[in-house]
C-alpha cells in the first residue's frame, strides 16, 4: 500500500541489483515510479508498466526537470562495491557522493518530501570483534566506496527541515535473487561456487563479522521510509538489517555449504579481509522494521534460479569485471569504428 502523501518516487540506479527488485515492489504498491539509470548492466530487467517511466541519463547530469512532480527519491545510484570504487576512485566520489548530494538538494528545491540514501554498514570498516557498532559509533571507512557513502551521509542529512525528510540506511551486504544478479556478493557468490563446482569460495580468514540482508528486506526498509512518521526518521541514520542476519564469514560459508545439495569443499581466497564489523539494529527495530528472510532463504532461491536456467555467472554479474570490460571495449570500438559502424558502415550523413 502507498504511504499517505507520497504518490511518486524517483529511483536512481533503478536498473541495478536492488533497483530491479525494489521498482516492481513500488509499482505493486501503486506508486508512480520514474527510474533514472545509465543501464550499465542492460535494459529490459524492469517490467513494462503504465506507472513506470524510464530515463536513460547519467546521475551527474540530473536537473530540476527530472525531479519535477516527484514526492520522494530513493537514490540507489552508485559504483557499488569496493574493488570497482578503487578502480574508478574519482568517478566513485563524483557519483556516490557529489551527485547524490546534488540530487538531494535538487529534490528539496523541487518540493520532494522524502529522500532515502541507501548507504552501507561498511562505513564502520574494522571494529574489534567485541565491539558492536550502533549509529553513534565512530566511522572507519577503509575504501573509496565507503568514504563516499560516509561523506554523502554527512552532507545530505543536514538538509533536513520540517518539509524535507532525508534518511540514510546503512545496509548490510545484500543477498538473494534479482534480475540483475550479482555473484560478487558474499552469499550469492558462495552459493554459485558451491552449486556449480562443489567449491565454495571463502574470503580469508573467515573470522570477519558481516551483517547481511535479503534484497526484499532491504527494499522493504527503503519503502518503509516513505511512510513512517517523518519526526522519527528526519535526518537520521539507521543500520538496516537484523540480529539474526549478522554472521561471521567462516560459519556463514558452512551454512551455505550445508544448504547446497551435494559435497561442498571450502576454497579460501584473498588476503585476510580487514573489513569486519558487528552492528546493532535496535534503532531500526524501534521504528518497527524487522527482516523476513535469512541467508538460507537467499541460498535456496539462488539455487532455484540457477537450476531453472534463469541466471548464470556471466561477466555482467561481477560488477568490477563488467565495468572493466565496458572500458576495454570502449577503447577497442573507438579505435576501429568508422562512419558510425564496425563492419557495416553508415556513410549516409
Ligand atoms: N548490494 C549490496 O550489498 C549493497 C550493500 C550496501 C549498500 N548498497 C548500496 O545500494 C545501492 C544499489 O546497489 P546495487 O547492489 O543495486 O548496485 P548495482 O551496481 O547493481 O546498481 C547500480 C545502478 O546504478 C547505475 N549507475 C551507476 N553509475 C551511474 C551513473 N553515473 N548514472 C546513472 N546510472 C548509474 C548502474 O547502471 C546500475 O544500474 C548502491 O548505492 C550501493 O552502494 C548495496
Amino acid at each position: 500500500m502507498k504511504s499517505p502523501g507520497i504518490d511518486s518516487v524517483f529511483v536512481t540506479g533503478g536498473g541495478g541489483y536492488i533497483g530491479t527488485v525494489l521498482v516492481p515492489m513500488l509499482l505493486d504498491d501503486g506508486y508512480k515510479v520514474r527510474v533514472l539509470d545509465r543501464f550499465f548492466f542492460g535494459e529490459g530487467k524492469l517490467p513494462d508498466h503504465d506507472n513506470l517511466e524510464i530515463i536513460k541519463e547519467d546521475a551527474r547530469h540530473i536537473d530540476a526537470s527530472h525531479l519535477a512532480g516527484m514526492d520522494a527519491v530513493i537514490d540507489l545510484v552508485a559504483i557499488s562495491n569496493d574493488p570497482s570504487g578503487e578502480l574508478f576512485k574519482d568517478a566513485t566520489m563524483d557519483i556516490n557522493f557529489q551527485s547524490r548530494f546534488r540530487t538531494a538538494k535538487l529534490a528539496k528545491e523541487a518540493g520532494a518530501k522524502r529522500y532515502v540514501l541507501p548507504s552501507s554498514c561498511s562505513n564502520y570498516g574494522y571494529l574489534d570483534e567485541k565491539y558492536v557498532a550502533d549509529e553513534t559509533s565512530a566511522l572507519n571507512p577503509l575504501t573509496t566506496y565507503s568514504k563516499a557513502n560516509a561523506e554523502a551521509e554527512a552532507a545530505i542529512m543536514p538538509l533536513a527541515d520540517e518539509n524535507f525528510c532525508p534518511v540514510a540506511l546503512r545496509q548490510g551486504t545484500v543477498f538473494g535473487y534479482s534480475p540483475r544478479l550479482r555473484f560478487d556478493l558474499a552469499v550469492n557468490g558462495m552459493t554459485y561456487g558451491a552449486w556449480k563446482t562443489g567449491k565454495l569460495p571463502l574470503m580469508r580468514d573467515g573470522k570477519q563479522w558481516r551483517p547481511m540482508i535479503h534484497i526484499r528486506d532491504t527494499s522493504r526498509a527503503q519503502m518503509m521510509m516513505l511512510g513512517v512518521d517523518a519526526d522519527k526518521i528526519r535526518g537520521e541514520i539507521f543500520n538496516t538489517g537484523s540480529d539474526e542476519n549478522v554472521y561471521q564469514i567462516g560459519p556463514l560459508g558452512q551454512l551455505v555449504a550445508d544448504t547446497v545439495p551435494g559435497d561442498v569443499e571450502v576454497e579460501w581466497y584473498g588476503d585476510v579481509d580487514h573489513r569486519s564489523y558487528r552492528v546493532a539494529f535496535d534503532k531500526i527495530s524501534a521504528i518497527g522494521f524487522d527482516t523476513e528472510f535469512t541467508a538460507v532463504d537467499g541460498v535456496n532461491e539462488i539455487i532455484e534460479a540457477l537450476e531453472a536456467g534463469d541466471t548464470d555467472r556471466t561477466t555482467e554479474t561481477i560488477t568490477l569485471e563488467w565495468y572493466a570490460e565496458l572500458v576495454k571495449w570502449q577503447k577497442i570500438i573507438k579505435s576501429v569504428e568508422r562512419y558510425g559502424g564496425i563492419i557495416e558502415i553508415d556513410d549516409q550523413d
